[in-house]
């Protein structure tokens, strides 16, 4: 009896410093090492590019690594541009902490870099997989200075059900000409979700010796009621980033363009694809709120429109599929935000072509977020609706995040906000927005 009273009270200490009114104080940058193979302005290279934002960001998380198929170890994405043996980026990055030593600066699995899910599932399914995986990621973070890993697990997408409307069968044959990644019901949901539990508690052991951070991303559109013990899980992880946005995306819907990434519920929409109602989620099962980091993308999801699409724009509104891919991204159905803000009407750029600017149309409710438009027309054939994040929406998230008494929040990823300040001057303004609300 009195050993359980002196557990729980060590139990209660220990979570002092996060008593009431805490400040959310963590500022979690993601990079996307792929962004270095961009061409022209759209290419950002760690350190250089980045390192405006290290004076605002408290950990930068550099993605991704990968899992090795034939033996399940933890390996880089590019061994050429990331190892010593090569160019070397990983110890360029980590040695930013000379100049700035309170950076964190942790390394990302998974993140949708890796073409082969499948993988990420098997490895959960054994222990010897694991201890693979867990030794061979001691080892790579040991030797490049890294002070932790993160888990942005590729978990399978929740299931789509296939549409049964002309548009949909249309792209039903789209989608298994191109093959767009789609999801199939996971016959072995319970034991993944187990091997993950067993996963980061062995990390944790493996990890803590040396004051290793572990941490968690959850990727859009991964079911977490399944996949996350979370009363087993979030005891071992310093903070888990939840990325609130892509709820709708024109891959899981290419005939209905609608905001990706609202912050609150309206008009009838899903509350679960909200910002506040996965929030409430986790909040609702316990997950103390210092742990609950909110993920924004600073991008916007594109649709195509059609001359069947409203006149107004106003979403929901019937679309063909994801909008043409930006200059330097390069991504049907995703721009970069200078990639949208090029295309609205702007003082800084006196020479846009008008023909091709959107409409832009802002929310004075606070709650939907901010989209731009422009129909088919004689000129160009092709209409285009995006919904993206800017400075003012970020920062109302920041807000709420402050509101709330979260963690903090999380950028997914920084070399699609404005890291050159072509937009207004500033660079990383919607990482600043967001941070400056906190
Ligand atoms: C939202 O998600 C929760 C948890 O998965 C589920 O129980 C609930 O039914 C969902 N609500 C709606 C409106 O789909
Ligand atoms: C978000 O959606 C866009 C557009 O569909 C896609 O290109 C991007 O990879 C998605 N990001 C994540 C993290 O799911």
């Amino acid at each position: 009896m009195k050993l359980r009273w002196f557990v729980c009270l060590s139990a209660a200490l220990a979570t002092i410093p996060w008593t009431e009114g805490a400040q959310p104080d963590r500022v979690v940058c993601y990079y996307d090492s792929r962004s270095r193979h961009r061409e022209g302005v759209g290419k950002a290279e760690a350190p250089g590019d980045i390192e405006p934002s290290l004076s605002t960001c408290t950990h930068l998380v550099y993605g991704f690594a990968v899992i090795d198929g034939a033996n399940y170890k933890l390996v880089p994405l590019d061994e050429y541009q990331e190892l010593d043996s090569g160019k070397g980026y990983y110890r360029a990055v980590t040695s930013l902490k000379k100049r700035y030593p309170g950076l964190n600066i942790l390394l990302s699995v998974g993140g949708l870099a890796d073409p082969e899910k499948e993988k990420y599932l098997t490895l959960l399914e054994s222990e010897d997989n694991r201890k693979n995986f867990v030794s061979s990621a001691r080892i790579l973070l040991r030797q490049y200075a890294f002070d932790g890993l993160d888990l942005a697990w590729e978990f399978p997408e929740i299931y789509v059900k296939k549409d049964r409307g002309t548009l949909g069968s249309l792209w039903h044959g789209f989608k298994k000409t191109f093959g767009f990644a789609h999801s199939h019901k996971d016959e072995k949901a319970d034991e993944h979700r187990d091997g993950f539990t067993a996963l980061v508690k062995e990390l944790k052991n493996s990890l803590r010796p040396d004051g290793l951070l572990l941490t968690a991303a959850v990727l859009p559109n991964v079911d977490t009621s399944i996949y996350y013990n979370l009363k087993d899980i979030v005891p071992n992880l310093d903070f888990i980033s939840v990325l609130a946005f892509n709820y709708t995306t024109p891959e899981k819907k290419p005939e209905e363009a609608d905001y990706p990434a609202a912050l609150y519920q309206a008009g009838g929409r899903d509350i679960n694809h909200t910002g506040d109602g996965t929030i409430r989620w986790w909040l609702e099962k316990g997950v103390p709120a210092h742990k609950v980091i909110f993920g924004i993308g600073p991008f916007g999801v594109t649709w195509k429109l059609t001359s069947e699409s409203k006149i107004s724009g106003v979403p929901p509104i019937g679309a063909d599929g994801p909008g043409e891919a930006g200059p330097q991204t390069k991504t049907p159905g995703l721009l970069s935000y200078p990639e949208v803000c090029s295309l609205l009407p702007n003082p800084n750029f006196k020479s846009a072509s008008a023909p091709h600017l959107l409409r832009r149309v802002t929310d004075p409710s606070h709650k939907l977020g901010s989209y731009a438009f422009r129909l088919p027309d004689s000129s160009s054939d092709t209409g285009l609706w995006v919904a993206y994040e800017d400075p003012e929406t970020a920062g109302y998230k920041g807000a709420y995040v402050k509101n709330k008494g979260l963690g903090g929040i999380a950028i997914w990823d920084i070399s699609l906000d404005d890291f050159r300040g072509v937009c207004s001057g500033e660079k990383f303004p919607i990482l600043k927005a967001a941070k400056n609300h906190l």
